[in-house]
C-alpha cells in the first residue's frame, strides 16, 4: 500500500493532546493520505513513551521511536564546555528540541514523507525551534494547532466527539516538558508568578540531611568520571541528578523572557547541569587566564542565545564553538563539591594545567621567582594615575581644611 501513497507527513508526536487530535486533522484538513507519528527519547520518563505508544497503536498510526539520548547528552555537555546559561538558568528543552527536529526530519526523510508537522502553539519557543531546522529542508512544514488556531477546550471536545484516545483530564495541573537534563513545569495555578509553587511540582530534588560530597574529573573539558569512576555521558548526568537532586540542587523559578517577547513563569529543575556548571567553571578559573575567560564569557552569553533560540546551527554559534573547543584543551583536572540545602559549592579542585604557582602567590615568600617585592613599587606608583588626575580638584577641596 506504502508505494501507491502519494502523500505522508510525519509528526512529532508524544501521544499527549496536541499531537493526538494533529493526527486525523492533517488528513482531513490538510489532506495527507498518510501520517506517521515519531517520538524522539532525549531521556523522558518511561510512562510518556507507553502513552504514546498506546496512542499510536490505538490510532492506528505508524509510529517510529527514536533513541537519541547519547546525541543529546553531547550536546548537553557542549553547553557545559561553553558554561550555557540562559537568564540564570541552565537551559534544557532548547537543548532537545533541535536534536529531535533533526532526528524527525530524517525519518521523514527515509520515509518518503513531503511534510513535517509539529503540535506546538503560536505562543511558545518550540515552534521556532523545530521550524529553524525542519525549515533547512524543502519538506513542507505544517503547525496545525498553531495555523488552526486551536484551543485546549476545541481540542478536549474534538477529541471526544473523535472518540480520539486521551486520557480524561489530560495534562494534569501543569505542563510539564521532561528530558535527560532538566525538568520543566509550568502552567496552571503557577502562570501566576505571585503563587508559591507548592513542593509537589518538585520530582528531582528534595531536602535531603546534611551534605555529601564528589569528585568531578574532567578531561579537555568533558566530564568523565565521578569520584573516580568513568562513565558514560547519559550516565554521568543520570548520577549527578540522583546525588544532586537528593540535597536540593539544581532549582529554578522565574521569569523567562521567550523569544516572541512574552514573559512566562518558569520552574525548572537541573541538578546534574548545576553540578557541572559550577564544576566546569571552577576548573577554569584554575586553568584559563583571566582574558580567555572574559571573552569566554562574552561568547558564552551569545552562545546560550542562540541555543534558546534553537539557532546552533547557525555560522556565529560554530564559530563560538571552534572559540571554546580552542580553550577547552588545557581544562583537565578535578573538582569536588559539596551539596547542602540546595548549594553546590566547590571545595577543592587540581589540574596539571593550572595557570597558578603556589610559591608566587603564597604570603610565605616575599618574592615571585626571580621577581621581588620591591619590583611592585613602579607599578603601584603609576596604579591609578589618570584616575588621580581626573580627580585632582575634587581631592583638593575634600582636603583643604587639612
Ligand atoms: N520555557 C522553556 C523553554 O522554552 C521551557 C518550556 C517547556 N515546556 C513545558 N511545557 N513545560 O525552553
Amino acid at each position: 500500500m506504502d508505494s501507491i501513497t502519494n502523500s505522508r507527513v510525519a509528526l512529532a508526536f508524544s501521544g499527549g493532546l496536541d499531537t493526538t487530535v494533529c493526527v486525523p486533522l492533517l488528513e482531513e484538513e490538510y489532506g495527507y493520505d498518510e501520517v506517521i507519528g515519531v517520538t524522539v527519547d532525549v531521556g523522558q520518563p518511561p510512562a510518556e513513551f507507553d502513552e504514546a505508544e498506546a496512542t499510536a497503536t490505538t490510532l492506528g498510526l505508524e509510529h517510529h521511536v527514536i533513541d537519541a539520548k547519547d546525541a543529546f547528552a553531547d550536546l548537553c555537555l557542549d553547553a557545559i564546555e561553553a558554561n550555557a546559561m540562559f537568564q540564570g538558568y541552565p537551559l534544557g528543552t532548547a537543548l532537545a528540541r533541535p536534536i529531535i527536529a533533526e532526528a524527525i526530519l530524517d525519518v521523514a526523510i527515509d520515509s518518503g514523507c513531503s511534510a513535517l508537522a509539529h503540535g506546538c502553539t503560536g505562543k511558545g519557543n518550540d515552534q521556532l525551534r523545530f521550524e529553524a531546522i525542519w525549515r533547512q529542508s524543502d519538506l513542507e512544514v505544517i503547525a496545525p494547532v498553531r495555523e488552526l488556531g486551536l484551543t485546549r477546550e476545541w481540542e478536549i471536545e474534538y477529541a471526544a466527539d473523535r472518540d480520539l484516545p486521551v486520557e480524561a483530564g489530560q495534562g494534569g495541573e501543569w505542563s510539564i516538558d521532561q528530558n535527560l537534563w532538566s525538568r520543566s513545569v509550568e502552567g496552571g495555578d503557577l502562570e501566576d508568578p505571585a503563587v508559591r509553587p507548592p513542593e509537589s511540582i518538585y520530582e528531582w530534588t528534595d531536602h535531603g540531611e546534611g551534605e555529601d560530597e564528589l569528585t568531578v574529573a574532567f578531561e579537555a573539558g568533558r566530564p568523565v568520571a565521578i569520584d573516580g569512576s568513568e562513565m558514560s555521558p547519559v550516565t554521568l548526568i543520570e548520577q549527578l541528578n540522583e546525588r544532586a537532586g537528593a540535597f536540593g540542587v539544581g532549582r529554578t523559578d522565574m521569569m523567562e523572557d521567550r523569544v516572541l517577547g512574552l514573559k512566562v513563569r518558569e520552574n525548572y529543575e537541573h541538578p546534574a547541569a548545576t553540578v557541572l556548571l559550577t564544576a566546569h567553571r571552577d576548573l577554569e578559573s584554575l586553568v584559563l587566564t583571566k582574558e580567555v575567560q572574559r571573552v569566554k564569557g562574552d561568547l558564552e552569553r551569545e552562545w546560550a542565545e542562540l541555543a534558546y533560540r534553537g539557532l546552533l546551527f547557525s555560522p556565529l554559534a560554530t564559530a563560538i564553538e571552534s572559540f571554546v573547543e580552542e580553550t577547552q584543551a588545557s581544562v583537565t583536572g578535578t573538582v569536588t563539591l559539596s551539596l547542602q540545602s540546595g548549594s553546590c559549592r566547590p571545595v577543592a579542585r587540581a589540574s596539571p594545567h593550572a595557570v597558578y604557582s603556589e610559591s608566587m602567590a603564597s604570603f610565605d615568600t616575599a618574592d615571585v621567582g626571580s621577581i621581588t617585592q620591591a619590583d611592585a613599587t613602579g607599578v603601584a606608583k603609576y596604579h591609578g594615575l589618570q584616575d588621580r588626575l581626573a580627580n585632582r580638584e575634587t581631592f583638593a577641596t575634600l582636603h583643604q581644611g587639612d
